[in-house]
This record gives C-alpha cells, sequence and structure tokens, in this order.
C-alpha cells in the first residue's frame, strides 16, 4: 500500500459534489474575479480570524508584499526574518528592496524570539515578518509588546497556522497585519493559488485593496503603481467550504499527530513536536527531528512506499538569494542542525487509520 505525502485527489472525491456546485455556481453568474465568493470568504476569514478586516489576494507571497509596502518600509530598511521557513517568508522583503535580517531558531521548532526582540531593542531592525510554523503558535505578546515600544511594525506570517490558536491569541489581533495561505498544501487549501492579509487597520484594508487591483481606488481612480492579485471566485468558494471543516479536519490531524507522537516518544533519538495547554495546533505538517541518520529513515519509509518531506533543507541564509543580506560571521546552529535532523510525516485528514497503523509499524521497525 503506497502512502503519498499528501493526497488532494482522496479530498477531492470526498467532496466532489461540493466542489462541483461552487464552480458551476460561478461558471453560471460569470464574475470570476471580485464575484460575490470573494465577498463572502472575507466575512468568513474576519470571523475566523476576528478581525476587522480580510482582503483575499492572489497569494501570501503577494500578501506579505502588500504588508510590507503598507507597513511604511523603505528602501534599505531592515527586516527581521527567520532563517528557517519557507522561502516566501523572506523573498517579499527584497520585492520591497529592503533587507532581510536572518534569525536563528529557538525552541518548539519555532524561530527564536528573544534574539528578534534583541533587534528590535537593538534599533537594528526597520520591521519584523514573524513566522508561525508548522500549525503552531508561538506566544506574539513579548514581540508584539518590544516592537510597540519601539515603533516597529510587526507582520505575522500565518501561512501555515489558520485556526491555531495560543490561549485565545490569533494572528492578527497584536500585530499590524497578518498574512494566510490557501496555497494547496495548507489545511484549508484552495485547488490554486490564494493568499490573504487580516488586519484591524481599516486604512490599512483600504490601501491593499487597492494595491491588489492595479492602485485603484473606489471610485476608480488608479492612485499609485498597482499589481495584479486578484483570488479568482472558485478559489474563494472552494475556500470558505473548507473553512467550515477547519475544527473538524484540526481535530483529525491532532489525532493522527498524537498517534506518530505515542510511537515516537519511546525513541530517544526522536524529537516530536509538542503540544502545550492552552493551545490548538492544527499539525499543518507533523515535522519531527531525528537525531540518528534522517536520510536513512527516509530511505526506510520510502522503501515502504510511504511519502516524507523534509521542511525546510536548507536554510535561507544558505542560499544564494540571499547571499548579499548574510554577514560572513553569522551563525546559525539550530537552524543548520534542525535542516539536518528535521523531517515530516504524512499528516491530512484524509489518511485511513489503517496506513497510520502502517505508518507507525514501519517507524518501529526502523534499525534505529
Ligand atoms: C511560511 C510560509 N510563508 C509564505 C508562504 C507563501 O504562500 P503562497 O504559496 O500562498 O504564496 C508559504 C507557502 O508555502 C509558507 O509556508
Amino acid at each position: 500500500m503506497k502512502i503519498p505525502f499528501m493526497r488532494l485527489d482522496r479530498q477531492f472525491e470526498q467532496h466532489k459534489d461540493t466542489i462541483m456546485t461552487i464552480c458551476e455556481r460561478v461558471f453560471s453568474h460569470g464574475k470570476v474575479l471580485q464575484g460575490p465568493e470573494i465577498d463572502a470568504l472575507e466575512a468568513k476569514l474576519c470571523e475566523v480570524m476576528r478581525t476587522k478586516n480580510a482582503v483575499a489576494v492572489g497569494s501570501a507571497t503577494d500578501a506579505l508584499f502588500f504588508a510590507l509596502l503598507t507597513s511604511g518600509v523603505q528602501p534599505g530598511d531592515k527586516v527581521a526574518v527567520p532563517t528557517m521557513t519557507f522561502v516566501a517568508s523572506a523573498s517579499p522583503v527584497i520585492r520591497a528592496n529592503a533587507k532581510p535580517v536572518f534569525v536563528d531558531s529557538g525552541k518548539n521548532f519555532q524561530p527564536d524570539i528573544t534574539k528578534t526582540i534583541d533587534l528590535v531593542n537593538a534599533g537594528e531592525v526597520q520591521a519584523v515578518i514573524a513566522v508561525h510554523l508548522f500549525g503552531q503558535l508561538f506566544d506574539i505578546k513579548p514581540l508584539a509588546d518590544a516592537c510597540r515600544s519601539n515603533n516597529v511594525p510587526l507582520i505575522e506570517d500565518a501561512a501555515q497556522a489558520i485556526g491555531a490558536n495560543l490561549n485565545d491569541q490569533i494572528p492578527g489581533s497584536h500585530s499590524f497585519a497578518a498574512s494566510l495561505s490557501f496555497d494547496p498544501m495548507k489545511v484549508a487549501g484552495a485547488f490554486g493559488s490564494g493568499g490573504a492579509i487580516v488586519t484591524n487597520d481599516d486604512e490599512i484594508a483600504k490601501r491593499i485593496r487597492q494595491l491588489r487591483y492595479h492602485g485603484r481606488d473606489d471610485s476608480r481612480i488608479y492612485r499609485e503603481l498597482g499589481y495584479n492579485s486578484q483570488m479568482a471566485s472558485i478559489q474563494a468558494g472552494i475556500i470558505n467550504f473548507k473553512l467550515d471543516h477547519l475544527n473538524e479536519w484540526a481535530t483529525r490531524r491532532q489525532n493522527i499527530a498524537r498517534r506518530y507522537t505515542s510511537v515516537l516518544d519511546e525513541l530517544s533519538q526522536v524529537t516530536t513536536p509538542i503540544e502545550q495547554p492552552g493551545e490548538t495546533h492544527v499539525f499543518h505538517k507533523y515535522v519531527m527531528t531525528v537525531r540518528s541518520d534522517r536520510n536513512k529513515l527516509r530511505q526506510h519509509l520510502s522503501d515502504a512506499g510511504i511519502g516524507t518531506m523534509v521542511h525546510y533543507g536548507s536554510p535561507l541564509h544558505n542560499e544564494p538569494m540571499f547571499s548579499t543580506h548574510v554577514k560572513p560571521d553569522a551563525e546559525f546552529p539550530e537552524a543548520e542542525r534542525f535542516s539536518k535532523e528535521a523531517l515530516s510525516l504524512p499528516i491530512y485528514p484524509e489518511l485511513h487509520d489503517s496506513e497510520v497503523d502502517q505508518i507507525c509499524r514501519e517507524l518501529k521497525k526502523f534499525n534505529w
């Protein structure tokens, strides 16, 4: 039995009738861009994220770029961003003509917040992009307090964290804005690209609406250089439907994660993701670290037909795109270690119990 890392085909099969009805409705009314599904999705996102505004855009990459532009970041400004994240957490900084300042990883697979706060307090950065990785939130409050008292905008990259909660805090409430992704791999993925910005600042939301469509304002006047970053109405309809399943799917992901953890916690070579009291971890990814040979384990699972991935095999400070932004003496020991030890197991609501059992069996069988 093969167990791929992702099974969008299975998700489609399970919800085919609903998805096809959404597509048919959009094709029938014909407003394939900026249709009523966009307004409905934005209203739903305000509810889910408890923010005053949500603006749907073409991708989370664009959402972060728009957040940077509207935050007042100027060409040449420095922006703190973790080195252990997806490239799109940092590439919008370069696109905004600013300079990323990479921060090492900290504990529990999250960025090192103490180091980020030090950069803010020392006046070494003019903005911060804080990334919530793998479906889990870190406590944003100390960083938000430091940013507020230094007048430094804080942008949350919550691409992987829709539905996550920590002590009733959710992205967007303690920051300037938070970006969300509906990339197909995400917990509420589109069948294509899609992203959004959530913010409590009405003016920022208005400006991002302008930026997403050629810089045009409500009276159809082109105010500034804008972009074409519209979400398709079909995608908005599908995401909206998926958001209704957010809690149910998070519960299923948590159950799968706990099965893996119960097996892996027996092994001294493995560190498993920790669920903290007072939090909802939505397990966008199940990422463990393996101190014995990670690649051998990966091969063992692959030989048994089990797909795995590495998030992330190359910290951003090692990527050529960012080479001019890394000081020669800069060191990122935690991120380097993490990149060699991290391994992600399949986790999606459509995974069958028998498949989870098989993965657990193969994990136990490995010659640790
Ligand atoms: C942490 C993080 N930031 C940003 C992005 C970019 O999202 P999108 O693909 O919607 O542009 C992703 C997507 O994988 C991500 O995981």
